[in-house]
């Protein structure tokens, strides 16, 4: 019987170095201690699934913040106390966001609660983990971008990119603003190859990592995203 060959889908990828993406002009990389705490518990690998779901949603909250913290304003006013009217300030801009299934679900919550005008679309994507290559089995998008001005990506991992590009080639066919990856860890290879792809993207990290294993897992990382999050293998 012939004997076949151990899969090795990391062949023949170069990965950058972490140093040869730090300071690009389209990746920020979050830094507050508070955010830094959750990625911690993030990554410990004895964290079950709701304390899990609990920290993806905290740590959305800064990767947001940091997305958003250019964004205009428009002065408006609302009742204040005491028959008074209090000024204030409401988004210039009509955001929406699309999540990354299954693990994109995880930073929902935050959206919803920052964002409540915005909607929220998703996409379905499952990494073949012989090939590393994405299947895209679900889609829900806008039939029109027209209200959009700015798209909000979300998925917890970029780690050979595939996924997240794929995701964007869909957006780009009707899309053409700007869009933003809400991610909490990035590998060099997926973040070099999501801004290579599009010079209309920007990217927002926790944390950039060091490499992608054999597997395409990235390193150190978290494991896979969606199982810590729904509890499964
Ligand atoms: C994981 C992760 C990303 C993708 C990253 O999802 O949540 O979507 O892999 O890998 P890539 O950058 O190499 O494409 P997975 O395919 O495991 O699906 P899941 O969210 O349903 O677990």
């Amino acid at each position: 019987m012939e004997r076949s060959e151990p899969l090795d889908p990391m062949r023949d990828r170069h990965q950058p170095t972490r140093a040869a993406l730090v300071g690009h002009a389209r990746l920020t990389l979050v830094e507050h201690p508070l955010l830094a705490t959750q990625l911690t518990v993030l990554r410990d690998i004895r964290t079950p699934p709701p304390a899990f779901a609990a920290a993806l949603a905290q740590a959305t909250r800064f990767l947001l913040g940091a997305a958003l913290a250019g964004a205009p304003t428009t002065p408006t006013t609302v009742p204040g106390h005491s028959g008074t009217t209090a000024s204030g300030h409401q988004l210039a801009r009509r955001y929406a966001a699309v999540a990354i299934l299954r693990a994109g679900l995880g930073m929902l919550w935050p959206m919803h609660e920052l964002l409540p005008s915005a909607p929220v679309y998703q996409i379905g994507v499952r990494r073949d983990e012989a090939t590393l290559r994405p299947d895209i089995y679900a889609t829900n998008l806008p039939h029109s971008y027209a209200a959009i001005d700015h798209l909000l990506l979300l998925d917890p991992m970029l780690a050979t990119g595939g996924s997240a590009r794929a995701a964007v080639a869909l957006l780009r066919a009707g899309y053409h603003g700007p869009l933003s990856i809400l991610s909490v860890i990035g590998a060099p290879l997926g973040v070099q190859m999501l801004l290579n792809a599009d010079p209309g993207l920007d990217i927002f990290l926790a944390a950039l990592d060091d490499r992608l294993d054999d597997r395409g897992f990235i390193l150190p990382g978290l494991g896979d995203a969606g199982d810590r999050l729904f509890g499964t293998q």
